[in-house]
């Protein structure tokens, strides 16, 4: 810089600071539904269809009956690009068809991470090295990631992960990150939450299974990433890169960002010597079940996933009428997981007419083959125990089926079940299908993953080739 320029600068410098903090624009404080309304604005829907009740004995409860469950019996086929040509090769699949499904799910259904994403610096905020994980010593950190706000100092997101691995171990190790707030090793649990020990008979906690096979296991936290609400979209991630202001119709919802936010969690797995990072896989139940299916359908560097009960949004098809429905995620309390755009699928009444789930280019089949050839493991429990029929076993199983060409054609094995996703039936419960890459599972209890965990791990170690250290 010149003399003369450094003069100007310093004398623009007090001036430029005020327009700065002057230009600002504070963040919105919308409710959900105004924030909702304001998308329906931006989109011209003027009237939504109203979704079923999750209550059964609502008298607009969802359809339970599979005369009518298939009002949209084709789906868009996995191996056929938009113009109509057939996906007959790898190469076809990662350069043509892949890139298309995933514009859709961009644009359509869960939003694009935008271009200009900060930048997330993490460092350890506490390492704890005296405690055990079912009586096996392990060491724990507990981390931050701090996105750059310099854009916008009005919103700061913190991402807040644990990363617990086996002390013993002699080489780095495998490690499954899971979606939930989660406890240092030895840290009481909140009052009133999740204090009480396991019923007499159930497994151990699944920390506990996995560090007794030799695998780390992590915690990300989702609500440090993104607000589990419409009201929280003007600010976390989401809206720290819009600088406060409301979603335009393609950005990112919630889903999408809490994927991202294990991405990043990823990225510090990576540089952490005690990690096996090629060895990374992802774990949720219910939205954050439909969370791990995205965050394995876009980030092709985790390398396994355990998709627990995730129902609509998840893996059960939007084309299916059974349960949970698309108008579901289209209304005020759920449309904050998705793009604004697929609320378009839920209008009755709009400038461009109105659009059901048979309109979305992609569904639920889709996104589970976007994880293909990589070790994909749908779980779900039973109604009579709480995973309530709202979640539809039969669409998710139906989404599987048609999803299995694309594992095999990537050289991984399928359900071992034939393609005819219209009439294939799901296995009994507690009948597993686990001979592939391509995995299901119904066990016998309810809302959760845990009964499915001890049948997870060896899954796990026979396809990601993983010693489980010796029996001590
Ligand atoms: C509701 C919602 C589901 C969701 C579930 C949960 O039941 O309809 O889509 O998966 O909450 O996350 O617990």
């Amino acid at each position: 810089m010149s003399r003369f320029a450094v003069s100007l600068f310093l004398a623009a410098a007090p001036a430029l600071l005020s327009q700065t903090s002057a230009d600002i624009p504070q963040p919105k404080n919308w409710t959900a539904a105004e924030d909702h309304q304001n998308m329906m604005d931006q989109l011209g829907i003027k009237a939504l269809r109203p979704g079923p009740s999750g209550n059964e004995s609502a008298p607009n409860h969802a359809n339970y009956d599979e005369a009518t469950a298939n009002p949209f019996p084709n789906l868009p086929d996995v191996l056929t690009l938009k113009n109509g040509q057939k996906v007959t090769t790898p190469e076809m699949w990662w350069n043509q068809r892949r890139p298309e499904i995933l514009e859709d799910f961009d644009r359509e259904v869960l939003g694009r991470v935008p271009k200009n994403v900060p930048k997330v610096t993490w460092s350890v905020t506490q390492t704890v090295a005296d405690q055990t994980i079912g009586s096996r010593a392990v060491t724990a950190k507990r981390l931050v990631g701090r996105a750059d706000n310099s854009s916008y100092p009005l919103i700061n997101v913190d991402i807040q992960m644990i990363v617990v691995t086996p002390a013993a171990a002699k080489s780095p190790v495998p490690v499954m990150m899971m979606f939930g707030g989660g406890r240092m090793p030895g840290e009481p649990a909140p009052a009133g939450r999740g204090g009480a020990p396991p019923a007499a008979g159930s497994d151990p906690p699944s920390t506990e299974q996995l560090i007794a096979d030799g695998w780390g296991y992590a915690y990300i936290n989702p609500a440090s990433v993104q607000a589990d609400n419409g009201a929280g979209l003007t600010k976390g991630i989401v809206g720290l890169v819009n600088r406060g202001q409301p979603r335009k119709p393609d950005d990112w919802g919630a889903l999408r960002a809490w994927a991202w936010g294990a991405s990043r969690g990823l990225d510090y797995l990576e540089t952490d010597p005690s990690i096996n990072a090629k060895q990374v896989g992802i774990e949720g139940v219910s939205r954050y079940g439909k969370a791990a299916l995205i965050t394995m359908a876009y980030d092709t560097r985790f390398a396994v996933v355990l998709v627990g009960s995730s129902g609509e949004g998840g893996v059960k098809l939007h084309r299916r009428n059974w349960g949970e429905a698309v108008e579901n995620l289209t209304a005020t309390g759920e449309y904050h997981w998705m793009a604004g755009n697929f609320m378009k699928y839920g209008a009755s009444e709009a400038t461009f007419g109105s659009k059901n789930a048979g309109d979305i280019p992609v569904d639920a089949h889709d996104l589970i083959a976007l994880c293909a050839p990589r070790p994909t493991f749908i779980s779900y429990g039973i109604p009579e125990k709480g995973d309530a029929r709202w979640l539809d076993h039969q669409g998710s199983f139906m989404a599987a089926i048609a999803a299995q060409p694309v594992f095999r054609l990537l050289g991984a094995k399928d359900l071992g079940r034939s393609d005819a996703y219209k009439t294939e039936k799901m296995p009994a419960v507690n009948v597993s299908l686990l001979d592939g890459q391509l995995a299901w599972r119904q066990h016998d209890g309810g809302h959760t993953d845990a009964p499915n965990w001890k049948y997870f791990i060896p899954w796990a170690d026979r396809l990601l080739k993983h010693q489980p250290p010796t029996a001590q």
